[in-house]
C-alpha cells in the first residue's frame, strides 16, 4: 500500500486538474488511482480546492459505487451484478466468490488478500458472468473458473 501523503500534501496529488471543468470526478479518480481509495481527511482539502462543501464532496463519493473510502486488499475483484450477468447465473458465483475469499460483497478478507465488490457492466455482456480481477477482464466465469483465477493469484 502506498504511503499516504498527509491531507496538507493532498493538493499536489492533483493540483493539474483543479482548473478544468467538472474537476471533481476527475481528482477523486486521481486519488483513488494513486492511493487505492479517497481517505476521508482528504475530503475537506477537495472541497477546498474547488470551492464545495464537504457534503458536496462526500455525495458524490458515495453516489459512485467505484469509490471507496477504506484501504482495499491486495488484489481487487469485481463481479458484475448488471441485467446481462444475472441472467447468467452471477448471483451463485457471486455466492462462491464470497465463500472462496472469505468476505462479503464490499468487504475485505480479514487477511487484507482480497477485496470484493460490485460492478455494473464491465462491457463484455456477450461473455457473461463478468468479472474483472486487479484491471484485468475475465468473461464466461464459472465457480471453478473463478477458483482457478484465485490459484493463479497465489502462486
Ligand atoms: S451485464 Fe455484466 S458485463 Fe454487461
Amino acid at each position: 500500500m502506498p504511503q499516504i501523503p498527509s491531507p496538507a500534501e493532498a493538493e499536489k496529488l492533483y493540483a493539474d486538474l483543479i482548473d478544468k471543468p467538472g474537476a471533481l470526478l476527475p481528482i477523486l479518480h486521481r486519488i483513488q488511482d494513486r492511493l487505492g481509495y479517497v481517505p476521508e481527511e482528504y475530503v475537506p482539502v477537495v472541497a477546498r480546492s474547488l470551492n464545495l462543501s464537504r457534503a458536496e464532496v462526500h455525495g458524490v463519493i458515495s453516489f459512485y459505487h467505484e469509490f471507496r473510502t477504506t484501504p482495499p486488499g491486495k488484489h481487487v475483484v469485481k463481479i458484475c451484478q448488471a441485467e446481462a450477468c444475472q441472467a447468467m447465473g452471477v448471483e451463485a458465483l457471486t455466492e462462491h466468490a464470497e465463500r472462496r475469499l472469505g468476505t462479503r460483497m464490499h468487504g475485505t478478507s480479514p487477511d487484507r488478500k482480497y477485496t470484493l465488490e460490485p460492478v455494473y457492466c464491465l462491457g463484455n455482456c456477450a461473455c457473461t458472468p463478468a468479472m474483472m480481477v486487479d484491471g484485468r477482464l475475465v468473461g464466461r466465469v464459472t465457480p471453478e473458473r473463478f477458483d482457478q483465477i484465485i490459484e493463479e493469484l497465489q502462486a
